[in-house]
C-alpha cells in the first residue's frame, strides 16, 4: 500500500503531530497509521511480528553524514556498541566513517561486514587476550590502552609497531547518569590525568619497541548535552600533549552527544561542537606551541538512536492503584529504564481517542519492568492494541537479553518503502543451541 492510499481523502488537516526530532527523518501519520521510511506500522508488525525493532536507514545515513559534514577535518569513527550488526556497520563504511569495537565480538561483526581494518579502532578498559590477539591478526588500525597491565601485554603480543592511543581520564563531570559518566575520576575507565597516571602511559608506551604512539583519547560518557564540556577535555587535553615530550598526532574525544528522548528535548548541537572545538584546538595548541592533532569524534547515539522505533503489541491492560498496559515485550529488549531510569515516549498506532496516563510495562517476572511511566494513551487502550516507541535505535539491540527465555527482536531496516530484516528474529532453537 503506497502513503497516498492510506491518506484520508478528506486530506490531512486533523492528522495529529508527530512530536519534534523524536522519529526517524520523514516518519508520517497517514490514516491513524505511522509509516516508517515509507512503510505503515501495521504492515510492518503484520510481516515481522511484534516486539519489532524497525531502523530507518536513511535516518541513520543522514545523520553519518552531518557529522562528516561538521567536522570535515576529523575521523568520525562510528561506536559499534551502539547497535552491533553488519549491515549498519556496511552502511557506515560507504558513509566514510571509521568504526571502534570493543570486544573480539564486535570485530567479528566489523570482519563480517567488510569494514576496511585501517578504519577500526578497539577499545574497552579491559581487553582479554583473546580481544588483542583478534586485533592484532586483522589488523586493526588502532588499539586504545587502559592499563599499565595492558600496555605490558599487547607491547609483548604486538611485532610490527603496532599503533597506540591512551585512554585519559580528564576529570571532567559532563552531567549525565551516573553509571555512564566516565570522564571522572573515581571509576574504571582510563588513565587519570591529575595523578600522572596519563602521562606515566605515555612513558610506558613510548618504552614498547612493539609500539607506536599516535593519540590520546578521552570519552567522558554518554547522553551529554552540553558542548562545553568537550570544550573543556580539549583545553585538558591540549595541555596533556604538552607535557608529554612526543609528538601527538590525533586526539580523540569519544562520543556521548545526547540524543531526544521525550518531546521537548533538544537535539545535540552539533554545529556548535564542531566551533567551539576547533577554537578551543587551536588556541591551545598555539599557547602550548604545538602543532594541532588532528581530531576524532565517535558518535554512537547520536547517530542510531532516532533512527529506531520499536513496535509492541499490548497483551493485557489491568486497572489497579494505575493502568497498566502489559506488552509482549520488556525489559529484555529494553532494559534502559531500569538501569538508567530512561524515559520513553508511547504512541498508540491504529486509532486515537481521548487520552488518559497509563503505564507500559514488559513480560518480566520483574516489578521493575516497566517501559513507560505515566504516558498519555487512549482511554481505550486494550488487547491487541499496537504501540510506537521512538528513540529506541541505540544500546536497545546491543544491550537485549534472553532473560525468561524470551527470545530477542529483529531488526527491520527500513527505507524507500522497502522493508528487510537486517537482524532476524531469535527462535527457539536458538536459545536451546547453548544448552548442553
Ligand atoms: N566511545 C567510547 C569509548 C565509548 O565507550 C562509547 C560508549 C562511545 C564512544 C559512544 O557513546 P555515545 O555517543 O553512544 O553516547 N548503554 C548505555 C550507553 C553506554 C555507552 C558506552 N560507551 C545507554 O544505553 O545509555
Amino acid at each position: 500500500m503506497t502513503l497516498a492510499e492510506l491518506l484520508p481523502s478528506t486530506g490531512c488537516s486533523t492528522e495529529p503531530v508527530l512530536e519534534d526530532g523524536l522519529w526517524p527523518d520523514g516518519t508520517q501519520v497517514a490514516g491513524q497509521d505511522l509509516v516508517i521510511g515509507g512503510v505503515p506500522a501495521t504492515q510492518l508488525a503484520a510481516r515481522f511480528g511484534t516486539p519489532c525493532q524497525v531502523l530507518d536507514e536513511q535516518t541513520v545515513r543522514t545523520r553519518a553524514r552531518s557529522f562528516r559534514a561538521a567536522l570535515p577535518e576529523a575521523e568520525v569513527v562510528f561506536a559499534g556498541k551502539s547497535l552491533p550488526c553488519p549491515e549498519v556497520y556496511r552502511w557506515m563504511a560507504q558513509e566514510g566513517l571509521s568504526l571502534d569495537v570493543s570486544s573480539a565480538g564486535e570485530l567479528a561483526l566489523a570482519r563480517a561486514a567488510g569494514f576496511p581494518a585501517t578504519r577500526i579502532i578497539m577499545h574497552g578498559n579491559v581487553k582479554t587476550a583473546e580481544d588483542l590477539k583478534a586485533a592484532l591478526e586483522h589488523g586493526v588500525s588502532r588499539i586504545v590502552v587502559d592499563s599499565f597491565d595492558e600496555i605490558a601485554q599487547l607491547g609483548a603480543l604486538a611485532t610490527h609497531g603496532q599503533e597506540v592511543m591512551i585512554r585519559v581520564t580528564p576529570g571532567i563531570d559532563a552531567h549525565t547518569h551516573a553509571k555512564i559518566a566516565t570522564g571522572v575520576e573515581d571509576q574504571k575507565f582510563g588513565f587519570s590525568l591529575a595523578s600522572g597516571a596519563a602521562l606515566e602511559a605515555v612513558l610506558r608506551v613510548v618504552e614498547q619497541p612493539s609500539l607506536k604512539l599516535v593519540g590520546l583519547h578521552c570519552h567522558l560518557g554518554s547522553q551529554i548535552r552540553h558542548v562545553a564540556s568537550y570544550e573543556e577535555a580539549v583545553r585538558r587535553m591540549v595541555g596533556l600533549i604538552a607535557s608529554c615530550g612526543t609528538r601527538i598526532e590525533q586526539l580523540d574525544l569519544g562520543g556521548g552527544f545526547c540524543a531526544p528522548y521525550l518531546p521537548g528535548d533538544a537535539d545535540f548541537d552539533l554545529a556548535g561542537l564542531a566551533h567551539r572545538v576547533r577554537g578551543a584546538l587551536n588556541y591551545e595548541c598555539a599557547l602550548h606551541r604545538v602543532p594541532p592533532p588532528r581530531l576524532l569524534v565517535e558518535p554512537g547515539r547520536s547517530i542510531v538512536a532516532n533512527a529506531g522505533v520499536t513496535l509492541y503489541r499490548v497483551c493485557a491492560v489491568k486497572e489497579s492503584v494505575r493502568t497498566f498496559v502489559a506488552v509482549d515485550g520488556g525489559m529484555s529488549d529494553n532494559p534502559r529504564p531500569a538501569l538508567y531510569g530512561a524515559k520513553y515516549a508511547v504512541r498508540l498506532v491504529g486509532r486515537g481517542g481521548k487520552p488518559k496516563p497509563v503505564t507500559v510495562v514488559g513480560r518480566h517476572c520483574e516489578a521493575g519492568d516497566v517501559l513507560a511511566e505515566d504516558v498519555l494513551l487512549p482511554a481505550d487502550v486494550h488487547a491487541g492494541d499496537l504501540l510506537a516507541v521512538p528513540a529506541t535505535g541505540a544500546y536497545h539491540h546491543a544491550l537485549a537479553s534472553n532473560y525468561n527465555q524470551v527470545c530477542r527482536p529483529p531488526v527491520i531496516a527500513v527505507k524507500d518503502g522497502v522493508a528487510r530484516p537486517i537482524v532476524r528474529r531469535e527462535t527457539e532453537e536458538d536459545l536451546l543451541r547453548r544448552y548442553v
